[in-house]
């Protein structure tokens, strides 16, 4: 029988703590990304001895949509609340805002969790991260599942990516649409390293130059990335499972959420968690 997520209430309550505002579009991705974490918790709790979330962009734990609309709680929070909660937590943001509030929040709702708050630049602090997890030659088998939720293309590196890829861990990936849509100019131009950065290397450019006819920049540089995620033995998953969200008013494309697994399963969960977590399902 097939797993299925279990049900979850969004909504976070008023704390007075430091809350970032977000787009009426965030709840699809908090969907998403709960439908994902719960069946991975669950389904992964009696193959391997410690399941570990990362969340490499973390926030403050409680958003809130508009400046008027509902608080909801974040994917850190979300991830704490699974129905079998992950072993170990690794939680990175660089804004010393988010990561306060964020450390107060998890304190509260889950003192005795086993979490490592790593703050900084992501990109500048990987090394860190990898050691924030749960050691390597202890004997027990260590599966994480790895959430990468950037604004914008220039707040994620591949050589992130690469350097948590040495262990065993799926990726959800918010790959920004609107961004390079906007800034597609900039982008090209020979003196920006964005793209370099955010897919590993400078080889995207003749290959865009060979498929602009076919397609729109967010597009290829959504494709670009999950062929080389692919190079690194990820083959279940990437650009053709991925769901693309956007904007409520104007119906823009914003972001693509990717997957990315090295094992069959994973993707047979991701396939799952996209049929639950369709609002027209109602089943969350
Ligand atoms: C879209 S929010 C993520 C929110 C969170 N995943 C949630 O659902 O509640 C992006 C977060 O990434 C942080 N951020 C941006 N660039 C970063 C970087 N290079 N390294 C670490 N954190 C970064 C921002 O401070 C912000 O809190």
């Amino acid at each position: 029988m097939n797993p299925r997520p279990s049900k979850v209430d969004f909504a976070a309550p008023y704390d007075k703590l430091y809350t970032p505002e977000v787009g009426s579009w965030t709840k699809e991705k908090y969907r998403l990304f709960w439908c994902y974490a719960d069946l991975f918790a669950t389904s992964m709790k009696d193959k391997w001895d410690q399941r570990v979330y990362v969340d490499l962009f973390a926030g403050a734990g409680h958003v809130r949509v508009g400046e008027n609309g509902p608080y909801l709680r974040g994917t850190p929070l979300l991830a704490l609340r699974v129905v079998h909660p992950f072993d170990w937590y690794v939680f990175c943001d660089q804004d010393p805002n988010c990561i306060s509030a964020l450390r107060k929040r998890v304190e509260r709702l889950r003192p005795s969790a086993e979490v490592r708050y790593v703050p900084g630049d992501v990109n500048h602090i990987t090394s860190q991260l990898v050691k924030a997890m749960p050691p390597l030659g202890s004997g027990k088998k260590v599966l994480a599942f790895c959430f990468a939720d950037p604004f914008r293309l220039r707040d994620l590196h591949f050589t992130t990516i690469r350097a948590l890829a040495q262990r065993y861990m799926d990726f959800m990936v918010l790959i920004p649409a609107m961004d390079p849509r906007r800034n597609e100019a900039t982008y090209l131009d020979p003196s920006s390293d964005v793209v370099d950065l955010f897919v590993g290397t400078p080889a995207w450019r003749e290959e865009w130059g060979n498929k602009q006819n076919a397609m729109t920049f967010d597009t290829f540089v959504a494709e670009f990335f999950s062929g080389q995620i692919s190079h690194l033995g990820y083959t279940h998953g990437g650009l053709q499972d991925s769901l693309l969200v956007r904007s409520t008013e104007k119906n823009l494309p914003l972001y693509r959420l990717g997957f990315y697994s090295r094992h069959e399963l994973g993707k047979r969960f991701w396939k799952e968690a996209r049929r639950y977590s369709n609002p027209q399902m109602d089943l969350l």
